[in-house]
């Protein structure tokens, strides 16, 4: 299926690995000039490389930490006319309540949702003036079902999503879609190394947390993060048009609730 993307701009922050290596690499599939963020500059270019090397597609850098204001007014300049905004980052530290240092939270805050309401305003208005825009936000299941020791994520990830239905509301009718994607266990080193702190804490091994995690889902394994992306490039196009405001998941079935 041509998603008919070709000539779209893209900015994908956290995109040097995981989920947002996965959809700069298939937008980039689809003819999308992407711009690719990340703090680590040498994973960075290898991704660049990456992409590259399977699409006729260059991708521009703009390395930067999306929990730094200077950073994205820096990414938001490297990255200019944007189309398809794809807001992610790493996860914040798992824990619970008691754990967390009040000062934990500033810094769930600044990466979680400062950075999706700076980005946003940053290519928001651009994309007003042209009446076509796509806001896509990574956030996770936890925003439909809270995970009892992520507890920063749940928090600041609902944020976002009200954040994402507000838009949405607001501007659905200038061309406009905003909505949030939501990974089930997917296998990226971040579940990896989620997955190795819980074996830290339970006295068992990396693997056998993820397999635990596998056993959970319907589908009876972990997501690949290509699965995601795919959600991700058809959201980005003008199949999606009407879709606007909602929060998908892609987690092998793992969310039981009807609706
Ligand atoms: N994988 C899952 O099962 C799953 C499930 C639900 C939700 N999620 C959420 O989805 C997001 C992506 O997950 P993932 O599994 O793809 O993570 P990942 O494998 O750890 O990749 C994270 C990417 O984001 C970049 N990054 C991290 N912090 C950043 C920052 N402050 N500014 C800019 N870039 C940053 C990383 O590169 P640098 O470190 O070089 O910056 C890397 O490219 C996370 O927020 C995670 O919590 C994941």
């Amino acid at each position: 299926m041509d998603l008919q993307l070709k000539g779209k701009r893209a900015l994908v922050t956290g995109a040097s690995a995981g989920l947002g290596a996965a959809a700069a690499l298939a937008l980039a599939k689809e003819g999308v000039d992407v711009t690719i963020n990340a703090r680590g500059e040498e994973k960075l270019e290898k991704t660049a490389n990456m992409i590259l090397g399977e699409t006729a597609v260059k991708p521009v850098l703009a390395p930067g930490d999306v929990a730094r204001e200077n950073d994205i007014d820096r990414i938001l300049e490297t990255a200019a006319d944007v189309d398809i905004l794809v807001v992610n980052s790493g996860g914040p530290p798992p824990g619970q309540f008691i754990d967390l240092a009040l000062s934990q939270w500033g810094e769930a805050h600044r990466l979680l949702l400062a950075s999706a309401i700076r980005l946003t305003r940053g290519v928001i208005d651009g994309m007003l003036e042209r009446k076509w825009g796509r806001l896509i936000y990574i956030t996770s299941i936890a925003v439909l079902q809270p995970v009892n020791d992520l507890i920063l994520s749940n928090t600041y990830r609902a944020g976002v999503t009200g954040l994402c239905k507000t838009i949405s509301n607001n501007y659905a009718v200038h061309g406009l879609t905003a909505n949030c994607v939501c990974p089930g266990y997917t296998a990226t080193e971040r579940l990896q190394s989620l997955a190795q702190k819980r074996a830290e804490a339970a006295s068992t091994t990396a693997e056998a947390e993820l397999a635990a995690f596998a056993a959970d889902v319907p589908a009876g394994r972990l997501g690949r993060p290509e699965e995601l992306a795919a959600l991700i490039t058809f959201l980005a196009s003008d199949r999606a048009a009407y879709i606007t405001g909602v929060s998908i998941p892609v987690d092998g079935g793992l969310m039981r609730a009807l609706i």
